[in-house]
């Protein structure tokens, strides 16, 4: 009998002892987390140690200093910061496996795109609102356009290297000022295209342009890039201009010569994405157009997306006949929920996406506000390509930390990290969007793990058609980089 009690207050005593509980239920919680059903062996470990030493250096700074913790600001205020960081740099040298969630001609860094502005060839139309850019074979004067070489106007015009500078990002010193709200913001950000397009779909350039995209995401330690694409018409100097198919057939031949130069490198899809604030009319040449591609093209063509500022476009419950058409033919990568609004119509496309059997959403901002939504996110494993600079820059959140997929990352969602348009925001490859998401955007404690899980959820989320064979590759890539860092990190 006493001996029972004993026993029954002993029981209790470990079961209700509030240090217990307190430890299980944090417990519980780390092992929703994504990432943590990953076990970390071996040099694995050394590496780790090391990287949350970082960590909390960084963290230990911000709490003491919240003005400064990097993630709590602009991007535009702490790049170079940013830079400096050793979590960056870390980053930076993981094999990351790939890019799920990145716009073809938004892709290639700020500064190389600047540098094209050198080329032969290249002429410029000065007016009051903007610069205008075009390669020609020689000066031709248009009704409200005299086109001149653009090495003789950099020399007439005054400060024409800054304005053509600020046409081509987003970046201002002043851009709280400037970009009073999400459609000021946007309406900088489509314009960019007016003076880009003309300078990249230059056929040579369009060429090198993406040729540069992949040099980059390698440098990165990208292997991998499902891209989405407008396919924008392509021109030459001869009055040639080449559409749909023949640019996919350039983007193909691109990633082909790529390969041939960097075995390492895995490949490209491509995503067929054109704007969605279009009528019935232009969605059923879409739908052609996909038709023709998948058949054309039927390893390099991954799926069909839309896109375009979302509040302002069509929602995708206004295509929905057209397109229950295609959803068995393709897959469909949605853009869905980037937005603040709840309740609209953008946040609805969520709806519409998974209803209409999305492979993958595209931002899904919206999605904590829609949890029937989220349940069927989870339950048919659909990944959510979070693009965390570019919410920031697009202004649909400012602090890092109150982020919304801060949420899908704590429950293990299945979340993958684009960058979305890092040529408009200063960034290049994909490491500044995973730093963000990294130190910004998960527990103290998150560590390795996550990082090591983004990476496999970049392969196992993508349409590659040998997923074997990427985790393979990536595998040995991540065995080297533990080793290396090894040696750099090892205690003393
Ligand atoms: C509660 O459990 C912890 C850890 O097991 C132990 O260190 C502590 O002494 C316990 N406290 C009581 C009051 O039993
Ligand atoms: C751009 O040009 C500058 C000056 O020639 C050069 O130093 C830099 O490496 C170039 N950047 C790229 C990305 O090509
Ligand atoms: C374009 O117009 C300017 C004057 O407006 C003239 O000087 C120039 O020769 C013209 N160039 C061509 C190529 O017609
Ligand atoms: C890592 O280093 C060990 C020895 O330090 C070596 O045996 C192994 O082959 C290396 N692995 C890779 C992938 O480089
Ligand atoms: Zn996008």
């Amino acid at each position: 009998m006493r001996s029972k009690i004993v026993l029954l207050l002993l029981i209790s005593g470990v079961l209700c002892n509030y240090s217990n509980k307190r430890k299980k239920l944090l417990n519980d919680e780390a092992s929703l987390s994504m990432g943590s059903s990953i076990i970390l062996a071996g040099n694995e470990i050394i590496v780790n140690d090391f990287l949350m030493k970082k960590k909390w250096e960084e963290l230990d700074f911000g709490f003491r200093n919240p003005g400064s913790f990097i993630p709590a600001l602009h991007m535009f205020d702490t790049l170079s910061r940013i830079e400096q960081s050793d979590v960056f740099q870390f980053i930076r040298k993981l094999p990351k496996g790939a890019v799920l969630h990145g716009h073809d001609t938004a892709l290639a860094s700020g500064d190389y795109l600047y540098n094209l502005t050198f080329s032969d060839n290249l002429y410029a139309c000065v007016t009051n609102e903007r610069i205008y850019l075009k390669f020609l074979k020689e000066a031709i004067n248009e009704s409200d356009c005299t086109w001149k070489p653009i090495h003789l106007l950099r020399q007439s015009v005054t400060d024409f290297d800054i304005r053509l500078k600020q046409q081509l990002t987003l970046i201002r010193a002043n851009h709280r000022e400037v970009y009073t709200d999400s459609n000021v913001v946007w309406n900088y950000f489509n314009k960019i295209f007016i003076t880009v397009d003309p300078l990249i779909c230059y056929k040579p350039i369009f060429i090198d342009y993406f040729y540069q995209v992949l040099t980059e995401l390698y440098e990165d330690n990208v292997f991998y890039i499902e891209f989405r694409t407008i396919l924008p018409t392509v021109y030459d100097l001869d009055g040639n201009t080449y559409g749909p198919l023949k640019v996919a057939g350039l983007y193909k031949q691109v990633t082909e010569d790529f390969m041939q130069t960097h075995p390492e490198f895995l490949g490209a899809k491509l995503i067929y994405a054109p704007v969605r604030n279009v009528d019935e009319k232009m969605m059923q040449y879409y739908i052609d157009t996909v038709r023709v591609l998948k058949k054309k093209f039927p390893d390099f063509f991954a799926g069909f997306d839309l896109v375009g500022q979302e509040d302002l476009g069509q929602p995708l419950t206004k295509f929905v006949k057209q397109l229950q058409k295609i959803k068995q033919e393709v897959n469909l990568f949605f853009h869905a929920g980037e937005t603040n609004w709840f309740g609209s119509s953008t946040d609805e496309n969520l709806i519409d996406a998974v209803l209409l059997g999305t492979v993958r959403i595209g931002h899904g901002y919206a999605a904590l506000k829609r949890p029937e939504v989220l349940k069927i996110i989870k339950a048919y494993n659909i990944a959510i390509e979070i693009c965390p600079i570019s919410n920031q820059v697009l202004l649909l959140n400012d602090d890092m930390r109150n982020h919304p997929a801060n949420y899908l990352i704590a429950n293990g969602f299945p979340v993958i990290i684009g960058n979305d348009d890092p040529s408009f925001w200063g960034t290049k490859g994909l490491s500044y969007d995973w730093y963000m998401a990294f130190m910004g955007m998960t527990s103290r404690r998150t560590d390795l793990r996550f990082l090591k899980q983004l990476a496999i959820n970049s392969i196992q989320y993508s349409v590659y058609h040998d997923k074997n064979l990427a985790m393979k590759k990536w595998q040995q890539q991540w065995n080297k980089f533990i080793n290396i860092s090894t040696s750099l990190h090892r205690a003393p």
